[in-house]
């Protein structure tokens, strides 16, 4: 039997519920492989539902034990009910409750959807469609209603046990060894934020005075014995709750927050309502097991998932066609922290490396769709970069057209209409649309428009006139189920620049006084006077738009913005802009000159000999070049992997040796003094050193392997042991081999560390790594179980290993469709995950393209596949 076949959820046909529940009073008796579960709904018809029609419940693999309707037990005829549903063909026209008794095996649950078992603790994730896999219920997120849950377990087994809400009561069950606790959740929520835990956990924790106040129980739960590594989340959920009250005047709302580490995880982390669980690798950090990157990472997602109690909790989705009004809101929101927290400049950089790598190439790839889809057959399959991370962009952009202050007051607008509802992105843009009194209905079409636009710039000067005019053209390129594209409301935040770098003051009435000018025909112009001298603009300021730009300009003018522009994202650009130019040359075999390539090499000597030192983050994004798979994305068709490979290789060994005394240098003075701090600043001067090492190696093996080879055995935090790791990968001999072997002895009993060094070893771009990966899957450590340990190896390997994977020989692609498919049979959120690793497929050159087409029909052909896994590669095939 096919999957392919499975119904297809439109967003045309929703309607509200017929009934609604108002209250849910569940009871678990937690069991390793037979836990009970009585839920009893408080039930009504819904008034604007059609009446007199049977009530039909969600169900998942539901295994049914009793069922009563106002305490009466139902008779067989009365119900009808298999796994997936449950149906009250001819339920009461009044208020009713329904109790129901289920019976779950969580240690058998190897999908981590519902309530299942990690390192032996029990643990719940209910989005999207989870809850239904421990009872019937309306599993659809514009229920809402109040929960009580009881908890009861051996004491010896669970002595932790966490619900929603606050903690009523608990106790023990007299003569048992069995003990309770009961959590009562004052909130109306969708069934989707429901979870509980019970285990033996470890916890760190400290009282929270919020703005009005209030003292909150604020906690972090880890296995035990890793409470020393739980300090940095509780210090983050600290200052996410500060940033939320001082920045957006949001609040929390309960007497305890609880944050809870678990082993096994599909996704980052969860913000059910006041107790978010979260993948262990981003809440456990200690200098010597986490990077700097950790850190970052722990930071952003303890304040993504705290700040969902208010943009996705108390006002929630009407249905998941709108999961961009919580995801792409919240990582905005999450964004403009890490940006007060650390230096905005550089995050702004990191968050659109990210954009580009994962958004863009979705948005060009068969997977493509509008950040707010109108279908979908799986919707964990659109839990993805562009609904979160185009989300976020069209959040800023909002922002960015109608200014700070009206943003503010079109938030709390939002907040103060939808509080306790579940609302639609209607109901957020006619927020701002009344705050300001402006029609948002063009700036709505980046919700139901999918594909990456790409503007181009025109200047043309007028010297006698002192008239300088820019011609933007934006076009969008067709995507799946969109052949035609209209034009988007783009805000390019821009300025002008002499030729020697000095601002212009040039007018232009076009353009407000925050320097944006807002493009929302296909084409426009726009002229600026009091220009003597032909500029060079400087437009997508801080990336004002996530749009692709063709520009104009010559690799000097770029290289001008480099040294002066203002905005410190455009002279990072301006950089990986000639980068790109030259890589793209070099790997398509167009003559790139000696001049060319000094230009750029010499620019950026230039600029780090000057600038470096006083942001050495920034300094070290500068010198690091677009990735292999930037390079293959830009030039979009026919791409050979391994000329890529070779040319970003060969200006690596270019730009090491133009730079090398300068590199040498910072290599030297940078090196640690002080103790470990995960602080930006500190976080910058590791970064800087560890670039200039990268490109050092790569101009010289022998320096490179004797540098890395002392750093990585005098490190003393894992950042820079990693580092150096992760050069020594790209020499190959035996200090390579030894030092790999000395890095699985010291971190054996450390799986999240372990992780780290699968993945430096999937990414070797050489022929072996393939076996080497094979090998590794036999490793103690690794667990086909563990989505950390399969993305880290082979989601790693097909991610970041460009020529492995795309091998001309089509192993890559078989190999990577044998784990899917094994996945599948286990967990098909991480099959469906590692599967689109083939979106880039049907760029490849024919060789290539034919073997993963063929990897791609043979997983299509297999029986049984699950939705996750048969949607995604049925699209992928399209
Ligand atoms: N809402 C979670 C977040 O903040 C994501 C959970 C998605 N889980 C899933 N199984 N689809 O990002
Ligand atoms: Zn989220």
């Amino acid at each position: 039997m096919r999957t392919d076949v499975a119904q297809i959820v439109r967003l045309e046909d929703y309607r509200p519920s017929d009934f609604l529940i108002d209250k849910v009073e569940l009871d678990f008796r937690l069991h390793p492989t037979a836990t009970k579960v009585t839920a009893t709904l408080s039930v009504r018809p819904n008034p604007s539902g059609r009446s007199d029609v049977p009530l039909v419940l969600d169900g998942d693999e539901v295994n049914l034990k009793a069922i009563a309707l106002d305490d009466r037990t139902l008779e067989a005829g009365e119900f009808e009910a298999n796994p997936e549903s449950l149906t009250i063909s001819q339920p009461p026209q009044h208020s009713f409750r329904l109790t129901i008794e289920t019976e779950i095996n969580p240690t058998a649950n190897t999908k981590l959807m519902g309530l299942y078992r990690s390192s032996g603790n029990y643990c719940t994730q209910c989005e999207a469609e989870g809850f239904r896999r421990i009872t019937y219920f309306l599993d659809r997120p514009d229920v809402l209603a109040v929960y009580t849950t009881r908890i009861e377990a051996e004491y010896e087994e669970a002595p932790v046990l966490l619900g929603n809400g606050n903690p009523v009561e608990s106790g023990f069950v007299e003569g048992t060894g069995r003990h309770y606790a009961v959590w009562h959740d004052p909130f109306p929520k969708p069934s989707y934020l429901f979870a509980l835990v019970g285990g033996r956990l470890g916890r760190v924790s400290k009282t929270f005075t919020t703005m009005s106040g209030r003292e909150v129980d604020i906690a972090v739960y880890v296995e035990p014995g890793k409470e020393d590594r739980a300090g940095y989340a509780l210090d983050a959920l600290e200052r996410s709750m500060i940033w939320d009250e001082q920045v957006f005047g949001r609040e929390y709302d309960l007497d305890v927050f609880s944050i809870v580490a678990v082993s096994d995880f599909n996704m980052g982390a969860m913000e059910n309502k006041g107790l978010n669980i979260f993948n262990d690798k981003y809440v456990l950090a200690s200098p010597e097991t986490a990077t700097d990157s950790d850190y970052a990472n722990i930071e952003a997602i303890i304040a993504h998932e705290y700040f969902h109690n208010w943009s996705g909790n108390r006002v929630t989705c009407r249905d998941w066609f709108q999961l961009c009004l919580k995801e792409g809101l919240t990582v905005f929101r999450d964004q403009e922290f890490s940006s007060d927290e650390r230096s905005r400049p550089v995050h702004r950089i990191a968050e659109v490396k990210a954009l580009r790598s994962r958004q863009f190439l979705e948005d060009s790839s068969p997977l493509a769709h509008p950040v707010r889809p109108i279908q979908y057959r799986e919707i964990n399959n659109f839990y993805t970069a562009t609904v979160y991370e185009k989300g976020a962009e069209i959040v800023r952009m909002l922002k960015t057209i109608i200014g700070d202050e009206d943003f503010r007051r079109g938030m709390d607008l939002y907040y103060d209409r939808c509080d306790g509802r579940a609302a639609t992105v209607e109901d957020f843009l006619k927020a701002f649309a009344d705050v300001t009194g402006r029609d948002l209905s063009h700036f709505a079409r980046w919700y139901a428009q999918s594909g990456t636009p790409r503007v181009s710039v025109h200047g043309h000067h007028d010297e006698a006139a002192k008239m300088y005019r820019l011609d933007l053209r934006q076009q969008t390129p067709p995507t799946p189920g969109q052949p035609t594209k209209e034009p988007l409301v783009v805000p390019i935040a821009l300025g002008l620049v002499t030729q020697d770098g000095q601002p212009m003051d040039a007018h232009c009435e076009r353009v407000n006084s925050r320097g944006v000018f807002v493009l929302d025909k296909t084409e426009d112009s726009i002229t600026f006077t009091g220009v003597a001298s032909r500029p060079v603009p400087s437009v997508f300021r801080g990336f004002s738009a996530p749009v692709k730009v063709s520009l104009d300009l010559s690799n000097d003018e770029l290289l001008v913005l480099l040294r002066h522009d203002t905005d410190a994202f455009n002279r990072w650009q301006a950089a990986q802009t000639v980068a790109m130019r030259l890589l793209v040359s070099l790997s398509t075999g167009t003559p790139v000159s000696d001049e060319e390539m000094a230009s750029l090499s010499s620019a950026l000597c230039a600029f780090i000999e000057t600038d470096a030192l006083r942001d050495p983050a920034f300094a070290a994004l500068a010198l690091t070049l677009p990735s292999e798979a930037d390079v293959a994305q830009e030039i979009g068709k026919e791409v050979d992997p391994d000329a890529i490979h070779r040319a970003r290789k060969a200006m690596r060994r270019h730009l090491g040796n133009a730079c090398r005394e300068q590199l040498l240098d910072f290599h030297r003075s940078l090196a640690q003094t002080e103790s470990y701090s995960p602080d930006a600043a500190s976080a910058g001067r590791r970064a800087l050193r560890n670039a200039a090492l990268d490109l050092l190696a790569a101009a010289d093996l022998r320096t490179g392997e004797q540098l890395a080879s002392t750093q990585f055995e005098t490190a003393s935090n894992m950042t820079d042991r990693l580092a150096s790791l992760s050069v020594l990968m790209t020499i190959p001999g035996m200090v390579r081999e030894n030092a790999i072997a000395a890095f699985e002895e010291r971190y054996r009993s450390e799986p999240l560390v372990i992780d780290k060094w699968f993945t430096l070893q999937a990414a070797i771009p050489e022929d072996t790594t393939l076996e080497r990966v094979k090998r590794l899957m036999e490793h103690p450590a690794f667990s086909i179980n563990n989505p950390n340990r399969v993305r880290s190896l082979i989601g790693n390997f097909a991610m970041l290993n460009q020529v492995q994977f795309n091998r001309a020989d089509g192993a890559g692609y078989a190999f990577v469709a044998s784990i899917v498919l094994r996945a599948d049979e286990l967990n098909p959120q991480l099959a469906s995950r590692l599967l689109t690793a083939f979106s880039t497929w049907r760029m490849m050159e024919p060789t290539r393209r034919s073997h993963a087409r063929r990897a791609l029909q043979s997983i299509a052909q297999k029986p049984n596949l699950s939705r996750d896994v048969g949607d995604i590669v049925n699209r992928s095939l399209e």
